[in-house]
């Protein structure tokens, strides 16, 4: 996630530009840029860190002119960094991307060779080199110089450039990355998002997968990457600014829910190699000759990412893993070194016990790979590789898109360790990948079908307690079920393995309690409706979570939440939908204040 502004028109662009990036800060705050056209060609200022800096260096020295782009940074490829913050200017062009280009390295090898210098570790610049490469080698406008460049690269992108020679004009091109076209009186605009341009027009064309724009004062041409003309309709925006933030929505969270199969399909990009039926896991190496064991540490939601992550190593690698609260994990004298691969999830990247367990772990012989969504971040920093989720930042404080883009990184750990422990024969693999692939397309299939869970919450908002059961993969998904509902509905929840309920939690249910029972086909699924009857029997009132079309579980429930099919591996990206939607209703229909709960923090670094 970054932000991309771009402005031409009759005004002065810093401003403009700058009141952009401010609305779209919460997209990444690594490094800011702005490139502003002026009688000397365009003008570039960069710097590390929040936007704030960036304005004092305008405050300094604005730069003039009437046409610029500008970006809020969130790093992918290349640490934060001044050298690595957009606009990136080659020769007379300048480049803002978001996204990632995925086969750039090949691209940069092909580049040096013909003598090309690079002057930063990003993919974007070498858009900006193909691109000053193009109108060098004759290309006869800036659009089709972009075209060129198009043909050439892989990855996703919202892509826009100027350049020197061709003042008065911007280029753009969208593909898997947002990219929102205003149009106002004699001036456009171009931004990630909406909010960013809605102070100065409510006239918008949603850019779609493969469009290029080519822009001036006076509007924009929409083409696809071989120059046929397309037509895409201006909406008129509604919203209020604030509203808008939220992309519509009115919450974060809520906004967040609905942006998970986005997070998964950015985590998986260029990881999950459908042809070679693997995962790559950037560089890392695992030497699983002298692998003893996994271990897995993390606290809250992260905690029970870990603890899906354990069915998915151990189904496909076939190696030992457990899975610890670093909190416990580091006051224990644990039992670690040398031969253990040690997991630290943490969506912050600073968690302070997390932190402390890690270096714990690493002092006693082991590695330590990271799962992190904040790049350069204090685990990432103090482990021995990376996994970074592409998440987007997430502001609501429930962690919700964060928890299944850790997911999704856990099934590429588990597809790499169980192709070379060669326990994840290539055909059990093959399937994995593909049903790995297809899981976001299933993710936005089942949103769309849950709705808005409004009328449920209008009934279970006076609970006093929950009980939420599951098995298998399943029971960590009870957990996090149990979680987010206390974190911002405030209602006590508890969540238990199904099968323990006969062991002591049974004595709880009564008329008064709802109790949710994640019953999806497959595994345990006829184990769960005997553990569901029992429940039933006491006149327990029952939510199933079942998969979609199942009348049995249909005819034991008060009320069933269906989700499409899915193997058992991959079941939890799907079942804990229902659950975070059902905990945001009952929070909204309780007047609670969603994104920042009482007494709960983003980022807990205190022990
Ligand atoms: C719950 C939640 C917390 C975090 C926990 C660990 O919604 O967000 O339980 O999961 O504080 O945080 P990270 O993942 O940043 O280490």
């Amino acid at each position: 996630m970054c932000g991309i502004v771009g402005y031409v028109g009759p005004k002065q662009a810093t401003p403009i530009l700058l009141g952009g990036l401010r609305r779209l800060e919460y997209r990444g705050y690594d490094s800011a840029g702005v490139a502003v056209v002026g009688s000397r060609g365009a003008q570039v200022l960069r710097c590390r860190g929040k936007l704030a800096g960036l304005e004092a260096m305008v405050q300094r020295e604005m730069p003039e002119g009437t046409l610029g782009i500008g970006h809020t940074r969130w790093a992918t490829h290349g640490r934060p960094s001044e050298a690595n913050a957009h606009p990136h200017k080659v020769g007379s062009v300048s480049v803002v991307h978001n996204g990632i280009i995925e086969n750039y390295l090949p691209l940069r090898a092909r580049l040096e060779t013909s003598g090309r210098k690079f002057s930063s570790e990003t993919d974007t610049e070498i858009v900006a080199h193909l691109i000053d490469e193009s109108l060098l080698g004759g290309a006869p406008s800036l659009v089709e110089a972009l075209r060129v460049a198009l043909r050439q690269v892989h990855g996703a992108y919202a892509l826009v450039a100027i350049s020197d020679k061709h003042p008065g004009e911007i280029v753009a091109a969208k593909n898997a990355s947002p990219l929102v076209l205003g149009l106002g009186k004699g001036e456009t605009f171009l931004a990630s998002d909406v909010p960013a341009i809605l102070e100065h027009t409510r006239e918008v064309v949603f850019l779609d997968e493969g469009d290029v724009v080519q822009v001036t004062a006076d509007g924009a041409t929409i083409t696809d990457v071989e120059g046929k003309p397309r037509q895409r309709p201006a909406r008129s925006i509604e919203w209020d600014a604030a509203a808008a933030e939220k992309g519509g929505y009115p919450h974060f969270m809520l906004k967040e829910i609905h942006e998970q199969p986005r997070a998964i399909t950015d985590t998986l990009r260029g990881r999950l190699l459908l042809e070679d039926r693997d995962a790559d896991l950037e560089g890392f190496e695992v030497d699983v000759r002298n692998l003893r064991r996994v271990l897995i540490i993390a606290c809250g939601t992260s905690y029970h990412a870990g603890l899906v992550g354990k069915f998915m190593i151990e189904g496909t690698a076939r190696v030992p893993v457990e899975v610890d609260l670093a909190s416990e994990f580091r006051y224990r004298d644990p039992v670690v070194g040398a031969g253990d691969l040690v997991i630290a999830i943490s969506q912050s990247g600073e968690t302070a016990d997390t932190l402390a367990a890690v270096k714990e772990a690493r002092a006693r012989g082991a590695r330590v790979l990271a799962i992190s969504n904040v790049v350069d971040s204090a685990i990432p920093r103090s482990s021995n590789g990376v996994l970074y989720t592409h998440a987007g930042p997430e502001i609501g404080v429930a962690s919700t898109k964060c928890f299944t883009a850790q997911l999704a990184a856990l099934s590429l750990i588990a597809i790499h360790l169980g192709r070379r422990t060669g326990k994840l024969a290539p055909d059990a693999a093959a399937k994995l990948v593909e049903e790995l692939a297809l899981t976001p397309t299933k993710m936005t299939e089942a949103l769309e079908a849950l709705g808005d869970m409004k009328q449920l919450a209008r009934e279970y908002r006076y609970a006093k307690d929950f009980l939420f059961l599951g098995r298998g993969t399943n029971y960590p998904i009870a957990l996090e079920g149990a979680l987010k509902l206390k974190e911002i509905s405030y209602i006590h929840a508890e969540g238990y393995a199904a099968g323990e309920m006969k062991h002591g939690p049974i004595a709880l249910v009564d008329d008064g309690v709802p109790v949710v029972v994640l019953a999806p086909q497959g595994p345990g699924y006829e184990k769960v409706l005997s553990n569901l009857a029992e429940v039933r029997a006491r006149n327990g009132e029952i939510i199933g979570v079942g998969t979609k079309g199942d009348q049995q579980l249909a005819n034991l429930c008060d009320r069933v939440l269906s989700i499409p099919d899915a193997p058992a591996l991959l079941q939890p990206f799907l079942t804990v939908l229902p659950l975070q939607l059902m905990s945001y209703a009952i929070a909204v229909a309780k007047g609670n204040d969603v994104d920042q709960p009482r007494n709960l923090a983003k980022s807990v670094t205190v022990e």
